[in-house]
C-alpha cells in the first residue's frame, strides 16, 4: 500500500494507523501535513472528481461549493451511542450501546470499507497547541472534504505530530463514508452510506475512541467538534475536574474600556453564531467574538472560571446570515470558505434563503437541478452550512487563541421561548443558576425536523452533546462550589430574545439590541444595575436596561419582564416531568430548587 509517511516518531500512532488499514483495505495512505500545497491539491482532486465546485475567484476567493447526498444533511442523532459497560452510565439522553457487540458490529463494518480510496491520517489539536487544556486526536478518513474541513474547524497537520512526540496521547478516531470503490467502479460527487439505519456514530468513552460510519456531513464527520469537544471531552472533563460545554464566547467592551467575557448556552436555531460576534447597537459599546459552539472551561489559578474555544472555524448554518442578522459571519465567509448545499448562482458565487439580497433569477439548487425563485422549492437546504476560519471574522478578540482561555464574568442559558420566560432572569447563586440550565429549552422551529412549536427540554443545550449521564452532569456542574470559591464563579443568566405578546409578535428586536441586556448584565457583575428580587430570580427594574434611542413601546418592557405567575407554575411541572427520567442520579440541590421555586411561586399566588 502507498503511504507517503515512512516512519513516524509515535509509536501507538503508526500502529494503530497500520493496523485500521488493514481493516479498511485503502488503496493509498496520506499522512496530511496541513500545508497550503496538500489543500490544493486535494481541492483539485475533489473539484475533478465533482464533489466540489470552485466559485468565482473574484466573487468568493479561494471557496468551494460541495452538495451533500440528500440522506446525508445533518446530524444523526438517533444513529449516534455512546458505548459505556451498563446503560445507567450512559444515561436517559443518551443512546446506549453494549461495547463489546458493537466493536464487532464496527469492524464488520469498516472491514474493506475503503477499498479503492485514499485513508487520509489527519492529526488534529482542539485548544490552541501550547494550552495546557490542549487534546489531541487523529482522524482516519477516506474523505477528502472532511480533511477540508478539518483543516478549517481544527489546528491540524505537521505541528500536531511534532507536538505529540514519540510518547504523546491521542484519541483515535475513525471516519469511513462507508463506500467501497469496487475496480472499475465509477465514483459519485458525494459518497455515503444511503440507509439511515447503516449510519454510526460511535463513542467508546473509556478508551476513549470514535468511530464513525457512512456520513460524510459536519458533525457526523467531522470528528473533533461535536464527538471529541463535546461528548468524549464532557466525560474527561467530568473525570479532571473541568466543563466542555455547547457555548460561545463573546468579550463585551464598554466605551470606557472596561472588559467583561461571557459564555453562553443555547440551544440549535435560538442564534448563537449571531450573539456571538453581534454588533451592540448602544453607541461604544463592543463585542468581540473568541468562539460560536464550543467551551472547554477550567479553574484558573486565581479561582475563577477560564474559557477556552479549542476550534478555530466556524460551521454555521447558512440560510438566515445576512448582513442584517450577522454581517460579521458574512465578513469571515468571504473567503476561503468551503459550502455545503447552497444554491450556485450564474456568476460562481452561492446564495441562500434569507440572505437579505435578491435571489439569482436562475441557479443550481442544493440537489444539484436548475432552480428558480418561483419553483415552489428551497434553494438551500435549511441546514446549508459555511465552514469558515475563526481568523477571517472582523471582530475576532486579540485573545481568541490565549492559551489560558479569557476569564469568565457571567454565564447565559437561553432559548426560545414565546411565553413566561422573561428577557433576563438572574440566577440567586450557583445552585440556582445550574437550575435554570437544568431546565433550558427551546421552541423547535419549522427548520428542524419533527413538529415545529413544541418546547423541547434540552438541559445546557447539551441534550445531543452530554456523554454521561445528565444527572451526573448537573452533579458535575454543583461541585464547582467545591473546586473553587464560590465569589469567584460567573454569575449566571437566562435570558429569552424570543418573548410574544398578546398579538403574536416579538416583543424585543433582538440581535444587536441585545447588546443592552449585555451591558445590564456587566452592570451587575460589577455590583452596580438596578434588580428586584422575584420568586423566579433576579429581573432588572423597568428603568434598569438602557432603552436609549430604541423607541419601544413601555408596554413592551413591562411584558418582556412580566412575571407570569400561573406560566411558572406549568413551567414548574414541566421541568419537574421532565427530571423524572434522571431519577437516582438527580442531585438534591436540584430538586430543592424546584420545591424552593414551587413555594416562592405559591406564595406570590395568594
Ligand atoms: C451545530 C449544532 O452544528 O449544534 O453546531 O448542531
Ligand atoms: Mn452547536
Amino acid at each position: 500500500m502507498m503511504s507517503n509517511k515512512s516512519s513516524i516518531a509515535n509509536h501507538r500512532a503508526a500502529a494503530w494507523v497500520n493496523e485500521m488499514a488493514a481493516l479498511c483495505q485503502p488503496a493509498a495512505i496520506h499522512w496530511c501535513d496541513g500545508s497550503d500545497a496538500e489543500h490544493q491539491t486535494l481541492c483539485d482532486l475533489m473539484v475533478r472528481s465533482g464533489m466540489l465546485t470552485k466559485l468565482n475567484e473574484k466573487l468568493r476567493p479561494g471557496s468551494f461549493l460541495a452538495r451533500s447526498h440528500p440522506s446525508d444533511v445533518a446530524r444523526v442523532e438517533d444513529r449516534t451511542f455512546i458505548c459505556w459497560q451498563t446503560p445507567r452510565e450512559a444515561g436517559p439522553t443518551n443512546h446506549w450501546a453494549d461495547a463489546a457487540q458493537m466493536k464487532q458490529k464496527l469492524l464488520g463494518l469498516f472491514k474493506g470499507s475503503m477499498e479503492g480510496r485514499t485513508m487520509y491520517v489527519i492529526p488534529f489539536a482542539m485548544g490552541p497547541l501550547n494550552s495546557p487544556i490542549c487534546k489531541i486526536g487523529i482522524e482516519i478518513t477516506d474523505s477528502p472534504y472532511v480533511v477540508a474541513n478539518m483543516r478549517i474547524m481544527t489546528r491540524m497537520g505537521q505541528a500536531v505530530l511534532d507536538k505529540l512526540g514519540a510518547e504523546g496521547a491521542f484519541i483515535p478516531c475513525l471516519h469511513s463514508v462507508g463506500a467501497p470503490l469496487r475496480p472499475g467502479q465509477k465514483d459519485v460527487p458525494w459518497p455515503c452510506e444511503p440507509d439511515p439505519k447503516n449510519k454510526y456514530i460511535v463513542h467508546f468513552p473509556d478508551e476513549p475512541s470514535i468511530w464513525s460510519y457512512g456520513s460524510g456531513y459536519g458533525g457526523n464527520a467531522l470528528l473533533g467538534k461535536k464527538c471529541l469537544a463535546l461528548r468524549i471531552a464532557s466525560v474527561v472533563a467530568w473525570r479532571q475536574g473541568w466543563l466542555a460545554e455547547h457555548m460561545l464566547v463573546l468579550c463585551l467592551t464598554s466605551p470606557a474600556g472596561k472588559r467583561h467575557y461571557l459564555a453562553a448556552a443555547f440551544p440549535s436555531a435560538c442564534g448563537k453564531t449571531n450573539l456571538a460576534m453581534m454588533q451592540p447597537t448602544l453607541p461604544g459599546w463592543k463585542v468581540t467574538t473568541l468562539g460560536d459552539d464550543i467551551a472547554w472551561i477550567r479553574i484558573g489559578k486565581d479561582g475563577q472560571l477560564y474559557a477556552v474555544n479549542p476550534e478555530t472555524g466556524f460551521f454555521g448554518v447558512a440560510p438566515g446570515t445576512s448582513m442584517k442578522s450577522n454581517p460579521n459571519a458574512m465578513a469571515a465567509c468571504a473567503r476561503n470558505t468551503i459550502f455545503t448545499n447552497v444554491v450556485l448562482t450564474p456568476e460562481g458565487d452561492v446564495w441562500w434563503e434569507d440572505m437579505g439580497v435578491p435571489p439569482p433569477k436562475r441557479g443550481i439548487d442544493w440537489q444539484g437541478n436548475e432552480w428558480t425563485p418561483d419553483s415552489g422549492r428551497k434553494g438551500a437546504h435549511p441546514n446549508a452550512r459555511f465552514t469558515a476560519p475563526v481568523s477571517q471574522c472582523p471582530v475576532i478578540d486579540p485573545d481568541w487563541q490565549n492559551p489560558d482561555g479569557v476569564p469568565l464574568s457571567a454565564i447565559l442559558f437561553g432559548g426560545r421561548r414565546p411565553h413566561t420566560i422573561p428577557l433576563v432572569n438572574e440566577a440567586f447563586d450557583w445552585e440556582h443558576g445550574v437550575f435554570l440550565g437544568s431546565a433550558c429549552g427551546s421552541e423547535t422551529t419549522a427548520a428542524a425536523l419533527g413538529q415545529a412549536g413544541v418546547l423541547r427540554r434540552d438541559p445546557f443545550a447539551m441534550l445531543p452533546f452530554c456523554g454521561y449521564h445528565m444527572g451526573d452532569y448537573f452533579a458535575h456542574w454543583l461541585s464547582f462550589t467545591q473546586r473553587t470559591d464560590r465569589a469567584k464563579l460567573p454569575k449566571v443568566y437566562f435570558v429569552n430574545w424570543f418573548r410574544k405578546g398578546a398579538d403574536g409578535k416579538f416583543l424585543w428586536p433582538g440581535y444587536g439590541e441585545n447588546a443592552r441586556v449585555l451591558k445590564w448584565i456587566c452592570e451587575r457583575v460589577e455590583g452596580a444595575g438596578k434588580a428586584q428580587k422575584t420568586p423566579i430570580g433576579n429581573l432588572p427594574t423597568p428603568d434598569a436596561l438602557d432603552l436609549t434611542d430604541l423607541r419601544l413601546p413601555e408596554e413592551n418592557v413591562k411584558d418582556l419582564l412580566a412575571l407570569d405567575v400561573e406560566g411558572w407554575k406549568k413551567e414548574v411541572a414541566d421541568v419537574e416531568a421532565s427530571y423524572a427520567r434522571f431519577d437516582g442520579h438527580l442531585p438534591k440541590a436540584l430538586r430543592d430548587q424546584l420545591d424552593g421555586l414551587k413555594k416562592r411561586l405559591a406564595e406570590v399566588g395568594h
